[in-house]
């Protein structure tokens, strides 16, 4: 395999590896490194089954099972479609995912490692595609933070909201989104992680603070919370953390669920069709037990 970093703020192009072969554990690992090294990884010019994709993902942790059922791929509830389009007049998909800023599972006790999408309908328009996948870098964003701010995260965690993000969506025109149910709430409760959280493999720190999902500082006041929490969340917008993805058909495109954020792109139409298969993988191989907020670190990265 060929490795092109974008030589941008984020991302690397992974070019002669075909990820419908059954990969053995030393190249998992190796793309383990280059994933959480890069932050988005594309493999261009790939032909998968969802049976593969689902294959391939789930070498790198276990894949995340929608409580709801919600857009599965038949006969692969692990494999999420994210679309647009319709089927005798039914969505096939979700139409409205990720469009706005988050990071995926910070609400959830065990975070995600990383998100695998596969796009094989990707909307043009004048021969540019659309719907973007746009990056933070969170890895650079903490490395940034003035000294005091830093000082002031030290030891802090934060709750974060299944809840927050559906309001964000549903707050949207047009939104098909009802209000989350007490029984839906309480089958996502609020989760809590260090503010300033050691990537596992990387073994730098993240800032792990996302404004689609955090909520509070816990150990501060709510005046404190809120206003540190804005300030954070001004900060990683800044220009020069950001990377854009523009989709090619037909590419797999990786992104490190930790060291970033993310942001769908809703620039296309209901006729300006896109249909993406996705696997959201947990990180339980370094979050084992339920509960565990301190990381196992990535053995070979570490030695
Ligand atoms: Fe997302």
């Amino acid at each position: 395999m060929k490795v092109i970093p974008t030589g941008k703020i984020l991302g690397a192009r992974v070019e002669d590896l075909d990820l419908a072969t059954d990969l053995g554990p030393s190249q998992v690992d190796d793309l383990m490194i280059l994933l959480a090294t890069h932050g988005v990884l594309e493999f261009p010019r790939q032909t998968l089954s969802t049976r593969q994709l689902k294959r391939f993902s789930e070498k790198f942790g276990e894949l995340y099972l929608s409580p709801g059922g919600r857009a599965q791929a038949a006969g692969f509830p692990e494999v999420m479609i994210l679309s647009n389009m319709l089927e005798e007049g039914k969505a096939v998909g979700l139409s409205d995912a990720g469009q706005a800023w988050h990071t995926d599972m910070a609400y959830s006790n065990i975070i995600a490692l990383t998100n695998v999408l596969y796009g094989t309908t990707i909307p043009q328009r004048d021969g540019r595609p659309l719907g973007n996948t746009e990056l933070r870098n969170m890895h650079k964003v903490y490395e940034d933070l003035p000294a005091d701010i830093k000082q002031r995260l030290k030891g802090k965690t934060i709750s974060h909201d299944f809840n927050k993000f559906w309001e964000l969506m549903r707050e949207r025109p047009g939104s098909p989104r009802a209000p989350l149910s007490a029984e839906e709430r309480a089958q996502r409760p609020p989760a809590v992680h260090a503010a300033a959280l050691t990537h596992p493999i990387t073994g730098r720190t993240v800032l792990y603070a996302n404004p689609g999902y955090a909520v509070a500082i816990n150990e501060l006041p709510a005046d404190e919370s809120d206003q540190l929490l804005d300030y954070l969340f001004e900060f990683q917008s800044r220009p020069e953390y950001l990377y854009t993805y523009s989709w090619n058909k037909d590419s797999v495109l990786m992104w490190d669920n930790i060291g970033t954020t993310h942001n769908a792109v809703a620039d296309y139409t209901r006729d300006e069709h896109r249909y993406i298969q996705r696997c959201q993988v947990m990180a339980t191989r370094f979050y084992g037990e339920a509960g565990t907020r301190v990381p196992r670190m990535f053995a070979r990265q570490q030695a």
